[in-house]
């Protein structure tokens, strides 16, 4: 199960991406939080399997995992490709494909963790009938760093972790810091993506330990 701080490379500098990841699994992050879009689920265009094969060998010779939040219509078709690439779980939007089971068993076929990701304006039962590894609760509107933070997340995260028990990991993404990170550790969250609050920071290093504390995890966390 996923466990801990996850650093979104959305908010990274990609002229220096390699020395700023290496920053953060110094820092003690277990995993690297990829965000995918494709110019149709959400409207802007970032990256594809390319810059996952790019980080994959540093990010495992540390000992982490790669996180890939697919927010791409009709993500069955590019599962393959990203694990292919290296990634370590694979999270698939509700939203996006009539096929979420085909997709997540594609998921598992293909040999990663298997994730679901619900937009806040999806209601937490989505994930009956599903049984993910992770489910990814969007705490923003997917699409864009720098989010703030939506509170009614809270109440959705404790009934999530209600319907999926405690063994299924529950990720936050969007506005976390170590106060939202907080907040949300206490309503059963996991797993935490940060983008802007990590690699914004003067010292990113330092942010992942300040988050690190805020939600009581330290150190390589996945299990
Ligand atoms: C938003 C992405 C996030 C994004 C979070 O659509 O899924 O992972 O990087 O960015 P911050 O932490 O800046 O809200
Ligand atoms: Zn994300």
């Amino acid at each position: 199960m996923l466990r801990g701080i996850a650093p979104s490379i959305l908010a990274a500098d990609f002229g220096r991406l390699a020395d700023q990841v290496q920053t953060v699994l110094d820092a003690g992050a277990p995993v690297i939080h990829v965000d995918v879009m494709d110019g149709h689920f959400v409207p802007p265009i970032t990256m594809g399997p390319l810059v996952v094969e790019a980080l994959a060998q540093q990010v495992h010779d540390a000992g982490a995992k790669i996180d890939v939040h697919l927010m791409i219509e009709r993500p069955e078709r590019q599962v393959d490709a990203f694990a292919a690439a290296g990634a370590d779980s694979i999270t698939i939007h509700a939203e996006a494909t009539p096929h979420a089971h085909y997709a997540l068993q594609a998921v598992k076929e293909a040999g990663c963790l298997t994730g679901l990701a619900l937009n806040p304006g999806t209601p937490a039962e989505a994930v009956a009938e599903l049984a993910p590894d992770m489910v990814l609760c969007m705490t923003v509107n997917p699409g864009w760093g720098g989010q703030k933070f939506l509170e009614h997340s809270l109440s959705k995260l404790k009934r999530l972790r209600e319907l999926i028990g405690p063994a299924t990991a529950l990720e936050v993404d969007g506005g976390i810091d170590a106060e939202t990170a907080a907040k949300c550790a206490a309503a059963g969250a996991t797993v935490f993506v940060a983008g802007t609050s990590v690699f914004g920071a003067d010292d990113p290093g330092a942010a992942v330990k300040a988050l690190q504390t805020a939600v009581n995890l330290d150190g390589a966390a996945v299990l």
